[in-house]
């Protein structure tokens, strides 16, 4: 006779969450992909476009930062500089201005040669209940959000065009593009234009060598965040089990996401917008939790009409 044995049942696995990438400074291209290349990015002095920027920087590129606040500029130079960049510029634009943006690519083909990938990462946004956004406050966002997007993209194809040569230009987007953001009416349905420009300007510019790509990030949440996104997002405190993936995203995530759309591996995609989000925008329940207004995740009391 077999005596029974009590088997003790193996505790279950927890969930792990999308791993953590490979460290920085590892690249999935090989190395010097963009020697020779110069890259401008839009923003680059800050966040994800200084992260983005000094990506291009570890391939080879030489790389040009514009915005407009000077301590942007300094933080931008220094990460490249940092990051071993083989030659960089920096320059003061405003994006909403179709004159500062010649001027500013002027200035960096005279430092370093005409731009060959721009990275279009600068927009502006600030979290307000829309019945209290002011027409200003609208049109700010929409101005450098979308049109400053659409200025640098024309500026850059026009010259590309003109002169018969090739170039990637890459986007960059934000999820609510196809959800709405809800406290962000201005800066979701100015990246739903940029998504939708980004089909139509690869279809127009692809015939001529130029690949136009959006690039969405989900959560990167950074030291440079402005203090009104910030306090949107201290809303909630716990960041990663709030997210698929575990975890928020890695800011290196998202230079290798665009160091391979602007790169030679990519040239027969165009008119796409890869989302780098850990499929968090995809998260819904046929119930969610409870609906808390915008007004009331503000902590704003009742809306007064004028
Ligand atoms: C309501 C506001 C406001 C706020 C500004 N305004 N901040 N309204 N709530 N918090 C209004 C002003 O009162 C004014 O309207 C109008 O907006 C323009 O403001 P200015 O300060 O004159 O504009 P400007 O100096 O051009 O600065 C632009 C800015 C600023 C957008 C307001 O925040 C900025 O420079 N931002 C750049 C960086 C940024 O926004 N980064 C975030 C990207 S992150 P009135 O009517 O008074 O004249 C991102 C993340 C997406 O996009 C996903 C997040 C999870
Ligand atoms: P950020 O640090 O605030 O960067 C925005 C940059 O845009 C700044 O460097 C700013 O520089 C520049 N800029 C703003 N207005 C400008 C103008 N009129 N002309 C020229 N430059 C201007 O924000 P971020 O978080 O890195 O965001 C970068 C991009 O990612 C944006 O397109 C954003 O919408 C997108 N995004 C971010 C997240 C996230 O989790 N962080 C999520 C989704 C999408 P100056 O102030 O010097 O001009």
């Amino acid at each position: 006779m077999v005596k029974s044995m009590e088997t003790k049942k193996p505790e279950p696995a927890k969930p792990q969450g999308l791993s953590e990438p490979p460290e920085i400074g590892a690249s999935a291209l090989p190395a010097g992909t963009y020697n020779g290349q110069v890259v401008l990015v839009t923003g680059g002095g800050s966040g994800l476009g200084k992260a983005i920027a000094t990506e291009f920087a570890r391939l080879g590129a030489k790389v040009a930062v514009a915005s407009r606040k000077q301590e942007h500029l300094d933080a931008g130079l220094a990460a490249l500089e940092e990051a071993g960049c083989e030659a960089s510029h920096v320059v003061a634009c405003d994006i909403r201005d179709a004159d500062q943006i010649t001027a500013a690519f002027n200035e960096i083909a005279e430092h370093l040669g005409e731009v060959d990938v721009l990275i279009n990462n600068a927009a502006a946004n600030f979290p307000v209940p829309a019945e209290e956004m002011s027409p200003n406050a609208w049109r700010t966002v929409v101005d450098i959000t979308l049109n400053g997007t659409f200025l640098c993209a024309r500026e850059f194809a026009r010259r590309h065009i003109a002169a018969g040569t090739p170039g990637a230009i890459v986007n960059i987007g934000a999820s609510y593009a196809w959800t709405g953001g809800p406290g962000f009416a201005h800066s979701a349905a100015a990246k739903a234009g940029v998504k939708n420009m980004t089909e139509t300007l690869a279809v127009e510019w692809s015939p001529y060598g130029i690949s136009v790509n959006g690039l969405v990030p989900g959560l990167f949440p950074h030291e440079d965040m402005t203090a009104d996104i910030r306090s949107s997002l201290d809303r909630t405190n716990e960041k990663d089990p709030c997210q698929p993936a575990l975890r928020v995203g890695r800011l290196r995530e998202l230079g290798w996401a665009a160091t391979f759309l602007a790169s030679p591996y990519a040239r027969f995609i165009s008119g796409h917008t890869l989302v780098v989000d850990g499929a968090n925008w995809q998260r819904r329940n046929l119930t969610m939790p409870a609906v808390v207004t915008v007004r009331e995740q503000m902590g704003r009391g009742p809306f007064l009409a004028e």
